[in-house]
């Protein structure tokens, strides 16, 4: 391992394989089901690169490996770190404060300083394996440090940085004690790739606040300071998307479509299926979605022989405190809301709290004709882009959050303020309704939308602003 170097790294919090351990203890790994991988296996494979990442648990210390082609650098968080790097400053500092302080976002400074140690062993490793003049492709709120730690070891590299999450309005960034460096982290890439226009505009009103830089969009010009030349950054908007066609392929195949239809008979045939599916994350308005179909059916406007709501909430931080109280909060609510208006043999509320594999999913979203997207703040929200991309029948209907960054995009749904509680309603009545020819109609454009813009072509354009931005010179064959 010593003197093996790349000339393509990613690096991100977590590795792309899950670690499975059997009833034996015998473990062994499995491609996780992320979008990340699959955009980025082409060219991973095209350039042999490696991925430097966390297992996922703590104090596991492996040597790097190689999975289906993969050269994985697995790098290991002590229990210590997974409380204050992860837990703490990641998922209950910069997560909270970057989804608009939804909950409110807690300032410890011992988080700060393992977030800072954890940064600097990520941008080492990245450092050790990188060959000379590598292209380096950092991911995500988890490791904002490491651009700037990685130039100042390795002046050579080309460093990129794509931030999954939003980024928020100054008002509210301003509040973080470490505000500056932070920032001063992300300038050290050569591109910083945001999801939404808005949240390269929020970036960059940073900048200026902060640093007093000059900025022009896309560019933002660092000057000359003790450690580092001068430079010009390009901060500007990639929405993230999924590989369309793969999805798509998935829900073409026929034990899909025969598990959807099972699916519907299971849950005996009702004449509206509707459809949530989220990591169980307050970010997500799930509580503003049960709230709006619980008035519905008090109302009478829904009723429980017609119509179910499937919710998927598939465990997520469960260590985190806000997690936890979310957790009890919509258990609670689904709980009452089957207690008032279930029936024997109709449940208002299906509530499966656990991940599926990608059939299931695919299954789900071509057994429900309505897809409620609700998030109060999300960076895209791909599960919206899936539902386009499965629904090759040009039917279902999908209500979105023009919160979620794929509101930009996908126009042609029904876009919802979730805090409105009767728009909501509203838009899920006109859901319910919509005449056959209008739901194909609109169907039919979301998915030209999703269909025009899929990962490969996320990642393409990320990797050519990079490549442009280093001179031109294109190491990786981006198109
Ligand atoms: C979001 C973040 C990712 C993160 C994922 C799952 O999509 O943008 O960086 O990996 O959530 O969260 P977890 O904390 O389980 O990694």
């Amino acid at each position: 391992m010593a003197d093996e170097r790349f000339a393509f790294v990613v690096v991100s919090n977590r590795l792309p394989v899950d670690r499975v351990v059997a009833e034996d203890g015998s473990a062994s790994w499995k491609q996780s089901p992320g979008g990340l991988v699959t955009a980025l296996e082409p060219v991973m494979r095209q350039t042999e690169g490696a991925w430097v990442g966390w297992i996922g648990q703590p104090e596991i210390i492996l040597e790097p490996f190689t999975h289906s082609g993969l050269r994985i650098v697995p790098l290991a968080l002590s229990a210590d770190e997974v409380e204050h790097f992860y837990e703490g400053f990641s998922n209950d500092t910069i997560w909270p404060l970057y989804h608009d302080v939804i909950v409110p976002a807690t300032y410890h400074r011992e988080w700060w300083d393992s977030y800072v140690a954890v940064n600097q062993r990520f941008a080492d490793q990245a450092a050790a394996v990188a060959d000379i003049g590598a292209t380096v492709w950092v991911h995500d709120y988890q490791l904002q440090l490491v651009p700037r730690m990685l130039r100042l070891a390795r002046p050579d590299l080309v460093i990129g940085f794509f931030n999954h999450i939003p980024f928020p309005a100054y008002g509210l960034y301003s509040q973080l004690p470490w505000r500056t460096q932070i920032i001063e982290g992300l300038l050290g890439a050569d591109v910083v790739g945001l999801q939404r226009v808005s949240d390269a505009g929020n970036f960059s009103r940073a900048v200026r606040r902060l640093l007093g830089y000059t900025t022009r969009s896309p560019y933002i010009e660092v000057p000359r300071t003790d450690d580092l030349p001068a430079r010009r950054v390009i901060a500007r908007a990639f929405p993230i998307s999924i590989d369309v066609e793969a999805f798509e392929e998935l829900a073409r195949s026929p034990a899909v479509q025969a598990r959807a239809d099972q699916i519907r008979a299971e849950l005996g045939n009702p004449k509206t299926v509707m459809l949530g599916v989220d990591r169980l994350d307050y970010t997500k308005g799930i509580g503003h979605r049960l709230k709006a179909f619980s008035e519905l059916l008090d109302e009478g406007r829904l009723n429980v022989a017609d119509v179910t709501l499937v919710q998927v909430a598939s465990p997520s931080r469960e260590r985190v405190e806000t997690y936890k109280h979310l957790r009890d909060e919509i258990e609670l609510t689904v709980g009452r809301i089957n207690g008032d208006f279930g029936t024997i043999g109709h449940q208002a509320v299906n509530y499966l709290h656990h991940g599926f594999p990608r059939e299931e999913m695919a299954a789900l979203y071509l057994a429900s004709d309505v897809m409620l997207v609700t998030a109060l703040r999300d960076g895209m929200n791909l599960v919206a882009k899936e539902y386009v991309a499965a629904r090759h029948d040009e039917d279902g209907v999908l209500v979105l959050s023009e919160f979620a960054g794929a509101a930009d995009e996908l126009r042609s749904s029904l876009r919802i303020n979730p805090h409105d509680i009767d728009g909501l309603k509203d838009a899920i009545m006109q859901a319910v309704d919509m005449p056959r020819a209008e739901r194909r109609k609109r169907m039919r454009a979301l998915r030209k939308r999703v269909r025009e813009n899929d990962v490969g072509h996320w990642s393409r354009s990320f990797l050519r602003a990079l490549s442009d931005a280093s001179g031109g010179i294109d190491r990786l064959g981006a198109d």
